[in-house]
């Protein structure tokens, strides 16, 4: 799958269930970037533009009765076209790199395996959105269940939005989505989550090297 306009920038999205260490690796990865004087825009899904945004709100805080896995699985098609159409697209063919939180990989472990939508389903509502535009490399943090826990519940504290709140046997689904995903696939690299924040750095940093001697 391609994205035929892009071509010179480099796009790094950050993937795992809740709690995972997404965000916090996310800030730590663009600090280090920016540091070394690289021109990045940070990023995340669902979400990124103003109608994005929109839809996220729609996605986490839904209107009574919530929304069926289609219609869940076509709104995260349609914040994710609109992402890519409006900031990713363009930061990209503009030599930008791109960080992003989340991604299509959420999607295919959410709604493709957990929710039972299937893989190739998500892959044609990509194709469709976002011309099926992939990341260059995918950090895939994988953390015990013990660990997530634990972090949830000094996170959130009881409070969690209409796809976080779901059961445990959800969330073990979409664990097992993630890893299934990385299997085969190069780009996506798996991550050890579970030691404290500025070792897991170094392990991305680490897993990214290769591909920033590569740009220098
Ligand atoms: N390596 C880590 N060790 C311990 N706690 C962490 C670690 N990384 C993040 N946290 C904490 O765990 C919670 C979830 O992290 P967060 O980055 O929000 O995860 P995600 O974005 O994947 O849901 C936050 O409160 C965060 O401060
Ligand atoms: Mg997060």
């Amino acid at each position: 799958m391609t994205y035929p306009q892009v071509g010179k920038g480099f796009f790094i999205a950050l993937e795992g269930g809740e709690g995972t260490g997404k965000t916090t690796q996310a800030g730590l990865l663009v600090e280090a970037l920016r540091g070394a004087g690289q021109d990045v825009v940070h990023t995340r899904e669902p979400g990124g533009t103003e109608g994005a945004e929109a839809i996220r709100k729609l996605l986490l805080d839904p209107p009574a009765g919530g929304w069926g896995i289609r219609a869940e699985a076509l709104l995260f098609a349609a914040a994710r076209a609109d992402h890519v159409d409006k900031l990713i697209g363009p930061a990209l063919a503009a030599g930008k790199w791109v960080v992003c939180d989340r991604f299509i990989d959420s999607s295919r472990a959410y709604q493709g395996h957990a929710g039972s939508l299937g893989d190739e389903l998500i892959r044609q509502l990509h194709l469709a959105g976002s011309t099926g535009l992939r990341p260059d490399v995918t950090l895939l943090f994988d953390v015990s269940d013990v660990n997530v826990a634990e972090r949830l519940m000094s996170r959130d504290r009881g409070r969690s939005d209409a796809i976080g709140g779901r059961d445990p046997a959800f969330h073990a689904r979409v664990r097992e989505g993630f890893r299934n995903l990385a299997d085969g696939d190069d780009s996506v690299i798996i991550i050890d989550g579970n030691g404290a924040p500025e070792l897991v750095h170094r392990s991305v940093m680490a897993a990214l090297k290769p591909f920033l001697e590569e740009r220098d």
